[in-house]
């Protein structure tokens, strides 16, 4: 079983989807927040996972990364999952969790990175959307994908209601995709999402 580590900044759902979908390939054993206000904190907590709050504010960024390294590396943390983690990580904290280290971005990457997606998304009438889960690279949200999922997008919709269908399809995705990677199934490699034994 997988050690995992989520870092989350706020409302924490797809922390829930993940802890809802452990035990099978994944545990984790430690949730951190940069924000102590974090809802996220409550669900981890009622869970049972030990919770860990390293505040951002007042700290260089290689400062505040080495804080979260060093507490990932005394938890024996295998895998760190990013779960609405509203803080860019330096290049050498990401190179250090090379191959280890995963974010889901709520839109078909390599379309509409960054923030602000959904209404980037409405006001071009795309017809299609979802999200993706990727491996983290150094550059903001253009990691190799591991997996998708897609949900169609209506003339109607406003910013909040295409979020809550992609937030839906998230929970399903996500660990779904940290099953994958827990068991060995898909690996980074040269900068690609190799894969192994499916289907
Ligand atoms: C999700 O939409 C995720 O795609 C994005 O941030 C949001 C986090 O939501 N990266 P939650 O905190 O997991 O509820």
């Amino acid at each position: 079983m997988k050690k995992v580590a989520v870092l989350i900044s706020g409302r924490g759902s797809n922390l829930g989807s993940l802890i809802a979908a452990q035990e099978g390939s994944y545990k984790i054993i430690l949730v951190i927040s940069n924000n102590a206000d974090a809802a996220g904190l409550e669900r981890a907590a009622a869970a049972g996972i030990a919770t860990l709050i390293v505040p951002h504010a007042g700290k260089t960024r290689d400062s505040f990364d080495g804080e979260l390294d060093a507490a990932l590396r005394a938890a024996g943390a295998e895998i760190v999952v990013l779960a609405g983690f509203m803080r860019i990580l330096s290049d050498g904290f990401v190179r250090g969790w090379e191959g280890k280290l995963v974010n889901i971005h709520p839109s078909l990457l390599p379309a509409y990175k960054g923030i602000k997606v959904h209404e980037r998304v409405i006001e071009a009438r795309e017809t299609l959307s979802g999200a993706s889960v990727h491996f983290v690279v150094p550059e903001l949200d253009a990691g190799p994908v591991i997996a998708q999922a897609r949900v169609p997008v209506h003339p109607s919709d406003t910013p909040d209601a295409l979020a809550a269908r992609v937030l839906g399809v998230e929970h399903q995705l996500y660990p779904e995709a940290l099953t994958l990677l827990a068991k060995g199934k898909v690996r980074l490699e040269k900068g690609l999402a190799v894969f192994t034994d499916t289907p």
